[in-house]
């Protein structure tokens, strides 16, 4: 068995697998700033239709992604509100701010889910010429910081109620959408159908080495291809990485049940309840993360300190059941 420390920092750290790299080196391909590449708009076709919208665009990453479609409901000087952990705010550096011109304001939830009391406090679209109109609302779906969180079906139902109420738009962050729907069975459709766009990342659980779409409207989209040509986000011949997208969606969708397990065998040994964990992320507070990272990094085992005070572990397509057995022996041993 190797001794390699098991990685348990993101979900992005996967390798393409061999079958992976066969399926991207015979990829058919084509110059995709001129709509011709095969592959890419095999893979934009089959994400559209997955979740149930008319088109999609391949993009480099989920936050390019996160960008062009917030900008599609949101303008200069309007503001988007979400959960106050939620990547687009915390982590994406103020790409939303210097890109679209926006603000955002937040609620928080401890699950990182939907608070519609808080919301109904906040939801100002004209409250005269000093105030930045409301426009559109973002629920991040499963929620990273939150710890792999799913937002619950009814609460995006009631959230879709709401914004129909107030004429405004929703937008997904589903760079994990996946993990929700394995962990759920809720159809990917009925996600995407509550939503008017989505950022979906095939580069997290899904084991590709590069890729998120936007994933809308025909319009949405077409904005969408003209933005990301603008940041300089325009690509060529990518069937090679759109092709390793389309492979991961074929075999590594339903395995992501596998990580959830795992993940809950993790949350046990580190003593957090495993019935609260919902897919592959487990948040463990501890007394000092900094110092957790270490002793866990001495004990064989590489987690990321996402707080002063709370660790991430994340399980993924290159953390075999040994390794999670491995790592969850040396975990149990660490006091928190
Ligand atoms: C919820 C969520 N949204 C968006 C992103 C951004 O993806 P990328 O790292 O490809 O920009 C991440 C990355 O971890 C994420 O966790």
């Amino acid at each position: 068995m190797s001794d390699a420390p098991v990685d348990l920092r993101s979900d992005t750290l996967t390798r393409p697998t061999d079958a992976m790299r066969a399926a991207m080196a015979s990829a058919e391909v084509g110059d995709d700033v001129y709509g011709e590449d095969p592959t890419v708009r095999r893979l934009e076709e089959r994400v559209a239709e997955l979740l149930g919208h008319e088109a999609a665009l391949f993009c480099p990453t989920g936050s390019m992604a996160n960008v062009l479609a917030v900008r599609t409901l949101v303008g200069v000087g309007q503001e988007i509100l979400c959960e106050s952990r939620a990547h687009i705010a915390r982590a994406e550096l103020g790409a939303h701010a210097a890109y679209t011109g926006l603000t955002m304001r937040t609620w928080s939830d401890p699950a990182g889910g939907v608070d519609l009391t808080a919301l109904d406090d906040l939801f100002a679209p004209d409250l005269g010429p000093y105030f930045v109109p409301t426009v559109a609302l973002a629920v991040e779906n499963t929620h990273n910081f939150a710890g792999g969180t799913v937002v619950p079906l009814a609460d995006l139902e009631a959230l879709r109620a709401f914004a129909d109420e107030r004429g405004a738009r929703i937008h997904l962050d589903g760079a994990r959408i996946w993990n929700a729907h394995v962990a759920t069975g809720v159809p990917l459709a009925t996600y995407g159908g509550l939503v008017d766009v989505a950022a979906v990342c095939l580069s997290k659980g899904l084991g590709a080495p590069i890729g998120s779409l936007v994933v809308g409207s025909v319009d949405a989209v077409a904005e969408s291809r003209v933005w990301r040509k603008r940041m300089g986000g325009g690509m060529r011949q990518v069937g090679v990485l759109a092709a390793a997208g389309l492979h991961a969606l074929e075999h590594h969708l339903e395995r992501l049940a596998d990580d959830h397990v795992h993940a809950r065998l993790l949350a046990e040994a580190c003593g957090v309840d495993p019935a609260g964990v919902a897919t592959n992320i487990v948040v463990v507070p501890v007394v000092d993360a900094p110092a957790y990272v270490a002793r866990a990094r001495a004990a064989g085992v590489l987690v990321s300190a996402v707080g002063p005070r709370t660790v991430r572990l994340v399980t993924h397509l290159d953390v075999a059941r040994a390794d999670v057995e491995r790592a969850a022996r040396a975990l149990a041993v660490l006091a928190a």
